[in-house]
């Protein structure tokens, strides 16, 4: 939905959710409460991004190193992702969302890994938005995870050493077939990537908000494109403009 005031919309948007245990704190509520209120500013996100023609959003829900929480607030997080799957998968599915689910998958307990498998196998020929859910996540895990696979493919006879490039190893991450994002927001003031997306990041825009993220809504994520969009963006080069002074001079 490109707009005079908005010429340019991302096409991968990722989501670092930050600061609902400190809204929750600052009202004296459980943080329980801060994280689903967290879930509905999913919500508005997502309609948000699908109304302004983003083709992908990625949200970090749980990162591997989340298991470090209390065992209450793991079963809160754990719970609310249960019961996002099972209350708005048929309505994402009917809205023509695609989900994908990136991180590390071995080892999860209980159900949520087969209601992963269920959301992403049941939307998987959607052509909407696809959302991207970052659940047991950490690039360098991810990371990890591309490498050994390829140095078992050199291992086998299959792959010279030689032939390992960075397409290879964006082929073998999780987010494979998924371009970069373009545009990574974190929310509450904090200014750092903890672990999310270190290899897609290289030339994404950094847009850091002070507000919580139960706060986040359609006007935060059209205030962030904004910003987005008047970024010049150069990925190493020279920006358009210096490009065509360069070609006139
Ligand atoms: C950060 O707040 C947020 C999280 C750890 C997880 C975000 C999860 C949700 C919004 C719910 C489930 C997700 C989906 C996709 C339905 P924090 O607890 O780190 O806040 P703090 O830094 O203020 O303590």
């Amino acid at each position: 939905m490109a707009t005079p005031d908005l010429p340019i919309i991302p096409e991968h948007v990722a989501v670092i959710m930050d600061g609902n245990g400190r809204w929750a704190n600052k009202r004296g509520l459980p943080r329980a409460i801060g994280h689903s209120k967290g879930v509905e500013a999913v919500r508005e996100t997502v309609r948000a991004a699908g109304e302004a023609g983003v083709r992908y959003l990625t949200l970090f829900a749980f990162s591997s190193e989340n298991w470090s929480r209390p065992e209450d607030e793991i079963n809160d997080l754990l719970g609310l992702l249960r019961r996002f799957i099972r209350r708005d998968l048929a309505e994402l599915h009917r809205e023509n969302v695609r989900i994908r689910v990136i991180g590390d998958k071995q080892n999860l307990r209980g159900d949520i890994l087969p209601l992963l498998l269920e959301a992403e196998e049941t939307t998987r020929l959607n052509t909407g938005l696809t959302v991207v859910i970052a659940f047991n996540y950490g690039a360098r895990n991810e990371i990890t995870r591309a490498v050994a696979k390829l140095a078992r493919e050199v291992e086998a006879g299959r792959l010279k050493a030689e032939d390992i490039d960075a397409r290879s190893i964006g082929d073998n991450l999780d987010t494979a077939g998924i371009p970069d994002p373009d545009l990574i927001i974190r929310t509450s003031g904090e200014e750092r990537l903890s672990n999310f997306l270190l290899w897609q990041a290289a030339y994404s825009e950094l847009v850091f908000l002070p507000e919580y993220w139960p706060d986040f809504n359609r006007q935060l994520f059209f205030d962030a494109l904004r910003i987005f969009a008047s970024r010049d963006r150069r990925f190493g080069g020279l920006s358009a403009k210096t490009a065509a002074a360069a070609v006139v001079g």
